[in-house]
């Protein structure tokens, strides 16, 4: 039985000219526009639609952001987290802003990334996949197309690629202006991103040099520099016995990738495009594009034209998924079962995670799905202070990346990521953490233009913390 609700005619396996997949999945009927087809969710109305073609037509005729080539090696890095050996590390903002866009913005958020990912290297002992939120996470779903405001009935703000936060009627119409000005915005973040990671800065002998001042101030920051300097020795022992680490690129460069929801699927539309050596289609838009919690039905949009296209590629999971909806996700998007083509990233809520992951990963692990498993422990926790902020306390974070853990322990599956929001800024924006932050500090450097996200303290805390949950559960299982 086919449960995909998709024609089985529509559903082929080929085989490609090009050894990196030996399998792949070749969809017939689907096309970059085949999403025109289905139901959609979560569009902003474009007031003018001649505008809004315009703007895609512009788009469509610029640059792609990124390469299939690129796209495959990120595959082929996850495919090594789907195999257990490998960890996930995908973070970043809720949603990137247009007013917070500097150099200083994207290297603390990137500066946070690379500590968060030594950590969880030096402890688990694996390789860390790093993938950002990063270089076109702008659109966002919205639980309600309208917000009341005073006695204004307003339309939601869905993020800087589409409209403006202000509270005024004028702020909030939809601007196809905006798209053009994400792609360019996401072009030069990713610029940066590639300069940093392979012009000097991710040199693993400048650990020490990325503990920035108000993080080396705290606890955790204390622990990562003797983490530093534990790395700085096997550094300076490596050098002694002859290898050289000032050239080995293992050690001076990192690959950070970039990902964000594939939401507006005329911009994503725009910058898909068919590969000239395997003949396959990429989104390049980004390296790793997902499919929301609130645009993932079977037969929707969404997951029509993210079925097609070669990227890696991730879908959020919720507390109300079954067992037979998740197999059937998996059939839809990744029929040809290439390990690290499909993560599927949980978002269950701290105390629900455990009962409500075991039988996924069971239905999963059974059907023989090669799926990365990720948790996001940010958006089954948020809820809103008696200030009326937005917010997540770090204790409610942490305990749901444990009972994934738990989760993946009791089912003998790999716990294969986490998926957080975060900033590199000294924000208050999360509760909890070393420092404590409480309800009434919230007001103090509240910054985030969507979900609350956490400050590169609770970023470090929340790394040491994943890795002792993860090391402590090898422990038992091999004991
Ligand atoms: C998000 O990742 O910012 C988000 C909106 O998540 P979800 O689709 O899981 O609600
Ligand atoms: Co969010």
């Amino acid at each position: 039985m086919k449960r995909s609700g998709i024609p089985a005619a529509s559903l082929r396996r080929g085989s490609t000219q090009s050894d990196t997949d030996s399998i792949f999945y070749m969809p017939q009927q689907w096309s970059p526009s085949s999403w025109k087809d289905h139901p959609i969710k979560q569009q902003p109305a474009w007031p003018d639609e001649a505008a809004y073609d315009n703007a895609l037509k512009h788009i469509a005729s610029m640059p792609p952001l990124v390469f299939a080539g690129e796209a495959r090696s990120l595959q082929a890095n996850l495919a090594k987290v789907a195999a257990g050996n490998a960890f996930l590390l995908q973070a970043g903002d809720c949603a990137e802003s247009f007013e917070e866009f500097s150099a200083d913005n994207i290297r603390e958020k990137l500066r946070v990334i690379l500590q968060m990912a030594v950590v969880l290297t030096y402890s688990m002992g694996v390789p860390v996949v790093k993938v950002g939120r990063i270089a076109g996470q702008f659109a966002k779903p919205r639980s309600s197309d309208t917000e009341i405001v005073g006695d204004l009935e307003l339309p939601s703000f869905r993020g800087h690629i589409v409209n403006d936060p202000t509270t005024t009627g004028a702020a909030r119409i939809p601007d196809p202006d905006r798209l053009v000005q994400a792609y360019h915005q996401s072009a030069s973040t990713l610029n940066l991103v590639r300069a940093f990671t392979k012009g000097g800065f991710a040199a693993l002998d400048r650990v020490h040099a990325w503990n920035q001042e108000f993080v080396a101030s705290s606890e955790e920051g204390q622990r990562y520099d003797n983490m530093a300097t534990e790395i700085d020795r096997a550094l300076r022992f490596m050098s002694a016995i002859g290898i050289d680490t000032d050239t080995n690129s293992n050690l001076r460069e990192v690959d950070v990738w970039t990902s964000h929801e594939a939401l507006l699927l005329g911009y994503e539309e725009s910058l898909t495009r068919r590969d000239s050596t395997s003949g396959n289609w990429y989104d390049c838009s980004a390296h790793m594009l997902w499919i929301g919690e609130r645009t993932r039905e079977l037969d929707g949009a969404h997951v029509e034209f993210l079925r097609g296209v070669s990227n890696p590629i991730g879908c959020k999971v919720g507390p109300t998924m079954t067992g037979d909806e998740v197999i059937a996700l998996c059939e839809a998007l990744n029929p040809a079962m290439i390990p690290g083509r499909l993560t599927l990233i949980s978002r269950m809520g701290a105390d629900i995670v455990e009962d409500r992951l075991r039988p996924l990963l069971r239905a999963v692990k059974d059907a023989g799905h090669p799926v990365v498993w990720a948790c996001d422990p940010m958006h089954g926790n948020t809820f809103t202070a008696e200030n009326g902020r937005k917010t997540r306390h770090l204790d409610a974070v942490i305990a749901e990346i444990e009972g994934f853990v738990r989760a993946h322990r009791a089912e003998g599956t790999w716990p294969g990521g986490i998926h957080v929001e975060l900033t590199g800024d000294d924000v208050t924006e999360c509760l909890g953490g070393v420092d404590a932050i409480a309800d009434s500090d919230l007001d103090d450097r509240y910054e985030t233009i969507c979900d609350p996200r956490l400050n590169a303290r609770q970023g470090l805390e929340l790394a040491f913390r994943t890795a002792e949950s993860i090391r402590d559960s090898l422990d038992t299982s091999n004991s």
